[in-house]
């Protein structure tokens, strides 16, 4: 099977020469071409240039694409997302809209112990059912690969039916989805006055069935006061990554504990949030290969302040965006949205937005040697954008701009 993509508009491939991610001014380097042409073969590309450098005769027997229209740039890698999930925090958001802050629903029972009720009450079938309608969803806001977590369930049976719907949907599913074990998500009810109880029960039980199974490919925990401390953080990850797993870390999201810092020693793939890192945080990453994940939509949707992308970027620090789209923090899934935020609020370029939403977050899933550029050898997963130019993107928001979606070779239909 043989697809064309030809007289593209703007081709923006994010080529990194098979580096990993890109740092500093490299990350405004996003590789684009006009009047471009790409090949596909398979699942693969084969072939990126200029229309003038493209033989004719290697469009023989080709589906051909024409994009004259198009802004063509690589799928969006959504490296962060808690997308299984039930029920839904509407009344939590009335509630901070009335003045209430995130913290103090989570202290009267709401926040993440509200969605693990309903997680609970839900079949495997009900949770898979409604991560398909957001899969699908988010695939037509050009988004091919997922990351997902559990950290819902909080106890043995309710976390593996959590990653055992992530695993089947993954299998049958056209996104490319990543499954990441989060037991250490929040300290459940029934552990309240036992948080140690709580973290033997993850190290002793949840990871040495979760991962010879191969339910989950990646270990987070959510590092913050009145959740695991440090030293959990720690004994979890390091206990995780003997089993095998990579890791992940939520660090830094309302205070500055110091996440940071153990991610980067603990050589996690990547640290998330980071809405409160230090100086010295900044320094521990630059000085590590684990990537920023950060996630404007969170600090937008709970009106908290935003992660130093500045300071990071110029620290020579990885970058990523994520949107962590859940029912709690972010209900938005839209990766074009969190550019958007990333550019008004943080201060990101349109071009450092679009590297920390492609090759960037493609490693911070360790994909990018898959995902995440237009390059040959790599996946052909790709945008075709109904914009004039890349900086509309960001720029028009609120608008799906998605005009078709190619997922490892195939031309979707919606
Ligand atoms: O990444 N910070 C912790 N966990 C999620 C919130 C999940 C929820 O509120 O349900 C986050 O923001
Ligand atoms: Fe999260």
């Amino acid at each position: 099977m043989k697809l064309a993509l030809i007289n593209i508009k703007q081709l923006v491939t994010v080529a990194s020469q098979r580096r990993r991610v890109k740092t500093g001014a490299d990350m405004r380097e996003i590789g684009m071409v006009e009047n471009a042409a790409v090949l596909v073969e398979e699942s693969v590309i084969t072939w990126v240039g200029n229309m003038e450098q493209l033989s004719m005769s290697s469009l023989n027997e080709a589906d051909v694409v024409d994009c004259t229209n198009n802004v063509v740039m690589p799928g969006f890698v959504d490296s962060h997302t808690h997308l299984v999930f039930a029920g839904s925090r509407e009344e939590e958001f009335a509630m901070r809209s009335g003045g209430a802050t995130y913290q103090q629903i989570a202290e009267r029972g709401g926040g993440i112990i509200n969605t693990v009720r309903n997680v609970r009450a839900a079949s495997k079938k009900e949770l898979m059912k409604k991560a398909r309608r957001w899969l699908s969803a988010m695939l037509r806001h050009g988004t091919t690969v997922a990351e997902i977590k559990s950290g819902y369930g909080l106890d043995m049976d309710n976390e593996v039916k959590m990653l055992e719907a992530i695993v089947e949907l993954a299998k049958e599913e056209m996104t490319t989805i990543v499954p990441t074990f989060l037991g250490a998500h929040a300290v459940p009810p029934e552990y309240k006055e036992n948080k140690s109880g709580y973290v033997r029960l993850i190290i002793e039980r949840m990871l040495p069935y979760i991962a010879p199974r191969k339910l989950a490919e990646f270990c987070d925990v959510f590092c913050e006061r009145g959740y695991f401390d440090l030293q959990d953080t720690e004994e979890i990850l390091t206990f995780a990554k003997q089993s095998g797993l990579a890791l992940k870390v939520h660090a830094e999201e309302l205070t500055p504990l110091g996440g940071a810092q153990l991610a980067a020693q603990l050589n996690a793939v990547s640290v998330d949030h980071l809405e409160h890192i230090t100086d010295n945080g900044i320094q521990a990453l630059a000085d590590s290969q684990t990537v920023a994940t950060l996630l404007p939509g969170v600090s937008f949707f709970l009106n908290h302040q935003y992660a130093p992308a500045r300071a990071l970027i110029e620290g020579g620090v990885p970058v990523a965006i994520a949107t962590d789209f859940n029912p709690g923090s972010c209900m938005s899934y839209s990766m074009p949205l969190m550019m958007t935020i990333a550019c008004t609020h943080m201060k990101m370029t349109p071009e450092e937005a679009i590297t920390a939403s492609t090759l960037n977050a493609a490693a911070a899933l360790s994909r990018s040697q898959e995902y995440g550029s237009i390059e040959v050898g790599k996946k052909a997963d790709m945008i075709l954008l109904n914009i004039p130019n890349y900086k509309f993107l960001a720029y028009h928001f609120g608008e799906n701009h998605v005009d078709r979606v190619i997922k490892h070779g195939v031309v979707l239909e919606f």
